[in-house]
């Protein structure tokens, strides 16, 4: 690490550490202020409830109308990005990273990580104390159970849980209206 890049993590540590445990609402539109300009992207309004860590910001990206819980953990070493519209209950993490251990003559500390980009599309709920591991996406509209470790990809709108997740089931498709011939629809857009 570069002496610029160590001063840079030690600015951000302090200035989100400022902020970081100061109660919800008036907390959040200053952690939004104070994580604007370090994380690789925060676009459109997000909350960011209090005590939530976030190690390796410059690989983090949010989009706008999400909102990441109290006590998250949030890993951008490997890369993180989270979509719109996503919920992230309290106390889940999402670790992009792995400590190497191909080795027993090296402390597992001492090897080299292994790492993979973590992808949640938009609209999807992670319940409370999910983990959620490097390498996964989770696809638009899915459900991550309370207490899950997912491991492995998650299905658009499936539904998914425990330890490791499987799908518990599929989210109900509404999203097909029938309309009698020549009807036009209330969403009809001309
Ligand atoms: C995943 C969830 C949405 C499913 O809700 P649901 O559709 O009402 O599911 P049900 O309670 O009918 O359970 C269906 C099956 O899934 C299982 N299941 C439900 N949640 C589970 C979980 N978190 N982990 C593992 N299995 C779970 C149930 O045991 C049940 O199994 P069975 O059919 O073998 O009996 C819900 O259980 C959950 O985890 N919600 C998250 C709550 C939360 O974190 N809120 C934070 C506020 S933002």
């Amino acid at each position: 690490m570069t002496l610029g890049e160590s001063v840079w993590y030690v600015g951000f540590h302090f200035a989100y550490g400022l902020v970081k445990y100061l109660p919800t609402l008036s907390g959040d539109v200053l952690r939004y202020a104070v994580l604007k300009p370090f994380l690789k992207g925060l676009r459109g309004w997000v909350s960011f409830r209090d005590n939530v860590t976030i190690w390796f910001p410059e690989g983090v990206s949010v989009d706008a109308g999400s909102m990441i819980g109290e006590n998250c953990f949030l890993d951008g070493f490997g890369g993180l990005t989270i979509g719109r519209d996503v919920l992230i209950a309290h106390n889940a993490s999402l670790i992009s990273e792995d400590h190497g251990f191909a080795s027993r003559r090296v402390p597992i500390r001492r090897q080299a990580k292994t790492t993979a980009p973590i992808v949640i599309e938009d609209d999807v709920w992670i319940g409370c104390g999910a983990r959620i591991l490097k390498g996964v996406t989770v696809g638009r509209g899915a459900i991550v159970g309370a207490g899950s470790v997912v491991t492995t990809d998650v299905a658009p709108y499936s539904i998914v849980g425990g330890v490791p997740a499987r799908v518990i089931e599929m989210r109900p498709d509404d999203t097909t209206v029938e309309t009698e011939p020549g009807h036009r629809g209330a969403a009809g857009s001309d």
